[in-house]
């Protein structure tokens, strides 16, 4: 008999019992659970909520703009916003293993976190830390002492923070599955980009460009990923299917634009279907979209030669790249 509207509602008063006059810092991802959260607490304490969103440089096109116009203008939330995107690409540099990529990320991402809480602890006074944390990751969080590759999954779930910092957690959404936190979303008013958005990795298009991951690749990636994006949305296929995501190739091929020769890199399509990430299949989209894709992808970025699809499905391959 669970009702989104008896939930609200019951929330925001355990929340306000909770917080009292007090103040509650959050990390804003743009992912589901983290979104849905802050929805939710700004409901409840409005201006007491303080959101932190570090801009790491790994994100999609136009993700920190979109996420200061909902957040900041439309709801109205005191937004503070970490431009952290040199530090990330500094200490990337030359890196081109993918696990040491994501440790490199996650530890970046406490680390600009935790320093950026221990200011606003310090002369804001804020005793609250607020999380997404949703009932899988309860149960994932116990099962971590046996489960070391549960570990990969948690960068953005400041494990360890709270205790150490003496912060008061406030997880609202603690006993809510997947499906009920979106459900709570729509019914808070945020948009349905991000209530159905498609999975998007911790590490972002870090794990996304192969090899080395450098300014120029992100931001080609970046233009390619947005055409994809935009054609799937106008297709009707975006909230459809499991994931659709373009990745990047530091493999010279040749093309021509004109009569000029054109050596540049390769964009793969990643389009799969799935209903739990653990296996998948690749997805078999209509022709005339990825032919759209392709043509615009080809003559619209450049530094691209040439866009190639990916037909494999989850086992053996893994649904990305790295
Ligand atoms: P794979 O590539 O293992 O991906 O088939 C399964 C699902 O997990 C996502 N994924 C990640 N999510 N941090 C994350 O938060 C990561 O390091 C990571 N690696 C993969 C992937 O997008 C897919 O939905």
């Amino acid at each position: 008999n669970w009702t989104t509207a008896d939930f609200i509602k019951h929330t925001v008063a355990d929340i306000r019992a909770q917080v009292g006059k007090g103040r509650v810092l959050l990390a804003l991802s743009g992912g589901v659970d983290s979104s849905v959260a802050a929805a939710l607490l700004h409901k409840a304490i409005g201006r007491q909520l303080v959101c932190v969103y570090v801009d790491t440089g790994l994100m999609r096109k136009d993700e920190t703009a979109n996420i200061e116009k909902l957040y900041a203008k439309h709801f109205k939330i005191d937004l503070r916003v970490v431009d952290a995107s040199s530090i990330f690409l500094r200490r990337l540099k030359g890196v081109t293993d993918p696990e040491q990529k994501r440790k490199i990320i996650g530890n970046t991402f406490i680390e600009i976190f935790e320093k950026k809480a221990r200011e606003l602890k310090t002369r804001e006074h804020i005793e609250f830390l607020g999380q997404g944390t949703i009932y899988p990751d309860v149960i994932e969080s116990v099962a971590i002492g046996n489960n070391p590759a549960a570990l990969i999954k948690s960068h953005h779930n400041v494990g360890g923070l709270p205790e150490r910092m003496k912060f008061k957690l406030v997880e609202p959404l603690r006993q809510l599955f997947k499906d009920e936190v979106r459900r709570v979303g729509e019914k808070l008013g945020l948009p349905r980009e991000v209530v159905w958005r498609q999975p998007f990795p911790g590490p972002g298009l870090g794990i996304r460009v192969i090899g080395e991951i450098t300014k120029p690749r992100l931001d080609v990636l970046r233009e390619a990923d947005a055409i994809l994006l935009e054609e799937m949305m106008a297709a009707g296929l975006y909230y459809k299917i499991w994931q659709s995501f373009c990745v990047y190739l530091p493999v010279k091929s040749v093309g021509v634009i004109g009569d000029e020769r054109n050596y540049a890199d390769i964009i793969a399509l990643r389009l799969v279907e799935s209903i739990d990430a653990m296996t998948a299949d690749w997805a078999d989209l209509p022709r005339e979209l990825l032919q759209k894709v392709s043509n615009r992808i080809t003559n619209e970025v450049r530094g691209v030669s040439r866009v190639v699809l990916d037909i494999s499905s989850k086992p053996p391959a893994t649904i990305e790249w790295e």
